[in-house]
């Protein structure tokens, strides 16, 4: 099994082991930073609600709604997610039209053609966006194409710029570190990147220069040393325990994260990821529906694999559309005794256990092998063993994984569900499988998702770069009858062709004829990392990043997204829009305007594959200027040392 973790990690491809298990592609970095102890009341702070009934981390019985929670099978979407809709995809409307319009087709009218079309949902753009897994380092590119997208951000409308995307999009999802990303943005009421960055005052929210060794930093407004800290977290797992449930390392991981993710005392312990429904800004539907990504392990399996059951968290339900779970569960009511789908007049309703920082170490419990590196750490050497103690105490076999115990599928489709027979439902990193971006929830048919920003920060190549395998991943799955279950994606290339033809190097539409695919599917507009303004590669396991190495790393995404403000391309802006309005313009039998054509010219992959093995290790240039900021961290050569001491630990 630690193997296995390992090879998922993506540390194969650094030649400690050479699995033909499947190698997770995978970038890492996620932060930490401290509590903020100077809470003002609750009820005042603009973020998720802390509406744990317990008012702290574990979860509790709450009297049963007279309509009893129930499992419902995944044959639609949810009625919650249909009724948000019809005020969200108004809601894009407006943005749509003033982004189209920024991003100035020529010869192409945007407002009056989707004026024209207003009334008509079927026949306007719906767009999605993914941030792949990755730690630290996908947290920090994928930010960085979400402040390009996001029309607050300082300077995004202006000419060459992308912003306003992220406004006009109706999804978007996180897997991993991308879930720290888009948890972090969801549980502080939609804040934007700049405003995450900058923090403010008493908060180390995303303060990653204080690794989760650390915790928060003692700057005379925090209050917490680190022992306090890590007392704090032992107190929070403990009261889930006491409360009657099943504990792994991943409590203590999302515990720790959550310092760093979440603007609220101590990590914000009572909030929980269901509560995002509740938000006024998500119930009006003036900000886009989040999804997180996590993977099933089998009962009695360690093996996760590309037919591995995936499941999907969203403000309202946990499940999988696979033929094999095939169900959804009510999140706010995950922990309550379900069996055959319903809590039975004997079994109690219970809330609080979708926790929101649980629920983002569930997306990414690989990184539970940060907590394994404590001895590498400069900590002292008493904290070291308290927090030895507290992992020899849960034991080796749930070091990887997050335990949902009691299982909400429990006894529900019998027939094909892996976990019905188990009281315990077992979910890793969404990451495992290899599908490192979360697309999984927005190819699905029901959604009917025409455009995918897919954002790669995958560790695929010896230097932590992307080379396209997430996509290879999911492109084959797509094609296993057995389990696509509906789902179908464009045709995609190997690993080699990506790295030959520079695919993974620039952005690149797959998809791009609707007419070649099987089936429903979006186009699907790839944005790999790749170095414009500094080394953004670093390690997945590198725990520590001072603040200017994160902005440097967080203006690299932008730069990535905006290909450097237009200056490499000025089209791209307009590009952007054509791979927007592409399937849309399908739909209406709207003529393709010629800049669009002339982008699908330059961007679309166009079938040509190069499967030659690449000579020597990919080792991409800069391509703008290299910036130097000083304080920054050189980052490659950090990063073989820690990966080293980290197999180490797994090894022995
Ligand atoms: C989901 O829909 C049900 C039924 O309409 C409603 O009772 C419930 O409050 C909704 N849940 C949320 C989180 O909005
Ligand atoms: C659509 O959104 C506009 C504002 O953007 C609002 O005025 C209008 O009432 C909404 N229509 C529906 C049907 O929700
Ligand atoms: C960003 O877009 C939203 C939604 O259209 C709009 O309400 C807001 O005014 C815009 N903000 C800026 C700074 O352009
Ligand atoms: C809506 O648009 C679709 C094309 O996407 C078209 O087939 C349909 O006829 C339109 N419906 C109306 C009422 O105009
Ligand atoms: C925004 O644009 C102005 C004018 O071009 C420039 O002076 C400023 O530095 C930019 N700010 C950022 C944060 O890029
Ligand atoms: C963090 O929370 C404090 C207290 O509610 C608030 O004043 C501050 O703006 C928040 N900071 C961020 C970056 O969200
Ligand atoms: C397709 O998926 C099924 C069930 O998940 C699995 O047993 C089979 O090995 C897969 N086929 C291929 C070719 O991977
Ligand atoms: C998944 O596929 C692998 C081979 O591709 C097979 O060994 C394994 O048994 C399959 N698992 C399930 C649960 O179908
Ligand atoms: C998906 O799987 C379910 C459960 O096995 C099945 O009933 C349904 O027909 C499948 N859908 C498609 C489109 O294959
Ligand atoms: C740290 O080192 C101590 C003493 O060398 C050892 O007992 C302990 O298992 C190590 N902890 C971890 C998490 O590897
Ligand atoms: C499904 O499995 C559960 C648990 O073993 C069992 O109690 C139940 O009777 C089964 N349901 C059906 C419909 O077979
Ligand atoms: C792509 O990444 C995978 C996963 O790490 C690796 O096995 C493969 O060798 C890489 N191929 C190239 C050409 O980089």
């Amino acid at each position: 099994m630690k193997f296995q973790a390992l090879a998922s990690l993506g540390v194969a491809s650094v030649s400690l082991c050479s699995a033909n298990t499947i190698v997770l592609p995978r970038g890492a970095s996620p932060e930490v930073l401290a509590a903020e102890p100077l809470a003002g009341p609750l009820a005042a702070l603009k973020r998720a609600l802390p509406n744990s009934p317990s008012g702290g981390y574990a979860p509790a019985v709450v009297d049963c709604p007279s309509n009893r929670p129930t499992i419902r099978e995944a044959n639609s979407l949810s009625p919650n997610e249909t009724a948000w809709l019809e005020l969200r995809r108004n809601y894009t409307l407006d943005p749509m039209i003033s982004w189209l319009s920024r991003m100035n087709i020529s010869n192409f009218d945007a407002t009056s053609y989707i004026n024209g079309i207003r009334n008509n949902v079927t026949a306007l753009p719906n767009i999605g966006l993914a941030v792949s897994g990755g730690g630290y380092r996908a947290l920090m590119n994928g930010a960085g194409f979400l402040a390009a997208a996001d029309n607050r951000t300082n300077n995004a409308t202006n000419r060459g710029q992308i912003g306003g995307l992220l406004q006009a999009s109706t999804y978007v999802a996180g897997l991993s570190g991308g879930g720290w990303l888009v948890g972090s943005i969801y549980t502080n009421n939609f804040s934007s990147v700049e405003d995450l960055r900058d923090g403010s005052s008493g908060s180390s929210v995303w303060q990653f220069g204080n690794s989760i060794f650390e915790g928060p930093a003692s700057d005379g407004i925090q209050i917490l040393s680190t022992a306090d800290y890590y007392s704090t977290i032992q107190d929070e797992v403990g009261s889930k325990a006491d409360a009657g449930y099943n504990t792994s390392i991943t409590d203590y991981w999302g515990r720790a994260l959550s310092y760093q993710l979440v603007n609220a005392t101590n990590g914000g312990p009572a909030y929980t990821f269901s509560s995002i429904a509740l938000e006024p800004n998500f119930q009006s539907g003036s900000i886009p529906m989040p999804f997180l990504v996590s993977d099933a392990r089998a009962p009695g399996t360690a093996i996760v694999s590309l037919n591995s059951t995936v499941y999907e968290f969203n403000p309202f339900e946990l499940g999988s559309w696979d033929p094999t779970t095939y169900a959804f569960a009510p999140l706010r009511y995950v922990g309550s005794n379900f069996s055959e789908g319903v809590v039975p007049s004997d079994g109690s309703c219970v809330e609080g256990f979708d926790q929101a920082g649980f629920v983002m170490g569930t997306s990414s419990t690989l990184f539970n092998q940060f907590l394994l590196q404590i001895n590498t750490t400069a900590i002292p050497q008493t904290l070291k063993n308290i927090f030895t103690s507290i992992l020899a105490d849960l034991g080796g076999d749930s070091d990887d994984i997050a335990q949902w115990k009691p299982n909400p599928f429990y006894g529900f489709n019998n027939a094909t569900n892996r976990n019905a027979q188990t009281q315990e439902l077992t979910l890793v990193d969404g990451g495992e499988d290899g599908q490192n971006i979360p697309l999984y929830p927005l190819i699905q048919p029901q959604r009917h998702v025409d455009v995918i920003f897919a954002v790669d920060s995958s560790a695929d190549t010896t230097y932590n770069w992307p080379n396209g395998t997430s996509l290879v991943a999911t492109y084959q799955r797509s094609l296993n009858s057995t389990i696509e279950n509906g789902t179908s994606f464009p045709s995609i290339p190997d690993q080699n062709t990506f790295v030959n033809l520079g695919l993974n190097n620039r952005p690149t539409f797959f998809g791009c004829n609707a007419s070649n695919i099987t089936g429903p599917a979006p186009l699907v507009v790839y944005i790999p990392n790749a170095p414009y303004i500094t080394l953004s590669n670093v390690s997945t396991f590198d725990p520590d990043y001072n603040d200017t190495q994160r902005n440097a790393i967080i203006q690299n995404g932008y730069e990535v997204a905006t290909l450097a403000n237009g200056t490499l391309d000025a089209q791209w802006p307009a590009c952007m829009a054509c791979a927007v309005l592409s399937r849309s313009f399908d739909r209406t039998g709207m003529q393709v305007p010629d800049e669009c054509s002339q982008c699908f010219e330059r961007y679309c992959w166009n079938g040509m594959v190069d499967s030659s093995t690449p000579g020597g290790d990919y080792t991409p240039a800069f391509k703008s200027a290299e910036t130097t900021f000083s304080g920054a961290k050189r980052v490659a050569a950090s990063a073989s040392l820690v990966v080293a001491a980290v197999a180490a630990t797994l090894l022995l």
